[in-house]
C-alpha cells in the first residue's frame, strides 16, 4: 500500500515537472532532486510499513519496530532487565518538544523492537505541570535500584515555553520497567554545594559577569569556575545528560553544566531519586554535551560531543580511574574519511551498550538530528572498539553482533 501511494505521487510529480520542462518553467535537475527528497521525507512519515525481521544493524538507515512503524525514540539509552533489552527515548515529530513522551521499546535481540508504549506521558491537562506538553524532555534514561525494587528515569527538562533556560534534572520512578512512570520533581542538582574538586579559592572568587565568555579573561572565568559560584545557591544547570551505574551499584548523573561549558557528575543517593551532594567538575571549559559513559576492564570511559546544537561534530572521548575523576582526554574516537571524522558519522552520541559477545566491543548508540522532521531522525549504532586503552569508532554500512562471535 505504502510502495504505490509512494509511487503514485513520484509519477504525478515526475508527470508534472515534465509538462513544466517542455514548457521550460523548471528547471528539470533540481526538480528531481526535490522528488527525491519528497519520497524520503513520505517514507519517513508513512508508518504502514510491512513487518521486516532484521538480523543485522543498517546504521542511518530507517529502523521499524515489530508493528512496522518507525522507532520513536531519540536520545535513547538501553537497559538490560532480565534478560531483555529495554530502549527508552524521547517521541519526537517535529522540532524539539514533546507532545508525547518518552517511549519504550523492547527486544531479545537489539535488532527487532516491540513498542511497549509511552512510559512517560506528557500532562496534557495542567498547563503549568513541569511535564506539560510543550516542553523539552531530552536524552531519558532509565536504571533498576536493586535496594528498592524500582525503576528510576531520569531526564532533562526545559519548561514550556522557556526555551533551554530551565536546564532542569527530572526523575521519575515506577514499578514496572515498561512503565507506567510516575514523575516525583526536576530540580537544579546539588544547590548548597560545592564540587568535591573545588578550591577554597575557587569558592570565594567575586566574579564580573559582565566579562563575556569568549574573551581571554571571560574564558579563563568560566575554567575556573565562575558558572559554579553563580549557581552555588539554586543549583547547578543541568542539560544534555546521561545514567551510569557502577559495578557496586552506585549510580551517577553526568549533565552539560555552567551554560554547557563544563560537565558535572553527580552521585545519587541510594535509592537513585536524589543527590548526595558529592559531585565533580569535568574537562572545565571544555564544551562537552552528549555524555555517554561505560566501564572497561576497571577504568571509566566516556564518549561526548561538542556543542553544534542539532549538527553533528567531532566526538571526544576521555578516561578516569575513579568515575568522579580526573578525567583525561582522549581525543576523537573516531576513525574514517575527513568526513566521517569532523561529523562522528553525521552523528551525536547517546549511549555506549556492552555487548556481552565480545569482551572488548561494545556498541556506540547516536542521533543523526533532523529537527525538521523528526520522524526521520535516525539511530547510528556502531561497533566500539577499545583498541590500545581507547575508544575506536569505526563505519559499518551493516553488521551484527554475530560478526564478534
Ligand atoms: C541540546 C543539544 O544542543 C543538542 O545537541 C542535542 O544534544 C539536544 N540537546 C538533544 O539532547
Amino acid at each position: 500500500m505504502k510502495n504505490e501511494f509512494v509511487l503514485l505521487v513520484f509519477f504525478f510529480i515526475t508527470s508534472i515537472s515534465l509538462i513544466g520542462q517542455e514548457l521550460e518553467l523548471v528547471d528539470f535537475k533540481s526538480d528531481v532532486t526535490d522528488i527525491l527528497a519528497f519520497v524520503d521525507i513520505i517514507e519517513a512519515i508513512d508508518n504502514t510499513e510491512e513487518e521486516t525481521q532484521y538480523n543485522s544493524f543498517r546504521p542511518g538507515e530507517l529502523w521499524h519496530d515489530n508493528d512496522g512503524e518507525i522507532l520513536n525514540a531519540h536520545g535513547g539509552g538501553i537497559l538490560e532487565h532480565d534478560g531483555k533489552y529495554y530502549w527508552f527515548g524521547t517521541h519526537l515529530e517535529t522540532g524539539h518538544q514533546s507532545y508525547v513522551g518518552v517511549r519504550c521499546y523492547s527486544s531479545s535481540d537489539l535488532y527487532n523492537w516491540e513498542n511497549e508504549g509511552v512510559a512517560l506521558p506528557v500532562v496534557t491537562n495542567d498547563a503549568d505541570h513541569d511535564i506539560t506538553a510543550g516542553c523539552v524532555i531530552e536524552r531519558p534514561k532509565v536504571i533498576y535500584n536493586e535496594l528498592t525494587g524500582k525503576f528510576v528515569m531520569w531526564f532533562h527538562l526545559e519548561l514550556r515555553g522557556q526555551g533551554y533556560k530551565a536546564a532542569l534534572a527530572a526523575v521519575a520512578v515506577a514499578d514496572n520497567v515498561t512503565g507506567p512512570y510516575t514523575f516525583i520533581e526536576s530540580l537544579r542538582p546539588n544547590a548548597g554545594h560545592w564540587p568535591l574538586n573545588f578550591t577554597e579559592a575557587q569558592k570565594n572568587t567575586k566574579y564580573d559577569y559582565d566579562i563575556g565568555r569568549y574573551t581571554a579573561e571571560g574564558r579563563q572565568n568560566v575554567v575556573d569556575g565562575r558558572y559554579v559560584v553563580r549557581d552555588f545557591k539554586d543549583g547547578q544547570m543541568s542539560r544534555d545528560m546521561t545514567l551510569f551505574v557502577d559495578d557496586d551499584q552506585k549510580a551517577y548523573l553526568v549533565t552539560s553544566s555552567e551554560e554547557n561549558q563544563t560537565l558535572h557528575i553527580h552521585e545519587l543517593t541510594d535509592d537513585y531519586l536524589g543527590f548526595t551532594g558529592r559531585y565533580t567538575r569535568v574537562l572545565p571549559g571544555e564544551r562537552n554535551e552528549a555524555a555517554a559513559v561505560f566501564k572497561h576492564q576497571g577504568k571509566y570511559f566516556m564518549i561526548a560531543s561538542g556543542l553544534t546544537g542539532w549538527d553533528p561534530n567531532p566526538a571526544r572521548s576521555a578516561v578516569a580511574e575513579d568515575v568522579l575523576g580526573p578525567w583525561i582526554s582522549l581525543g576523537n574516537p573516531a576513525i574514517g574519511t575527513e568526513e566521517q571524522i569532523k561529523t562522528t558519522f553525521n552523528s551525536q552520541s547517546t549511549y555506549v551498550l556492552p555487548v556481552k559477545v565480545a569482551d572488548d566491543v561494545y556498541i556506540y548508540m547516536g542521533d543523526r538530528w533532523n529537527p525538521a522532521n523528526q520522524l526521520d531522525s535516525r539511530y547510528v549504532w556502531l561497533p566500539l572498539y577499545m583498541e590500545y586503552g581507547k575508544p575506536v569508532i569505526r563505519w559499518r554500512d551493516e553488521w551484527s553482533l554475530e560478526d564478534y562471535r
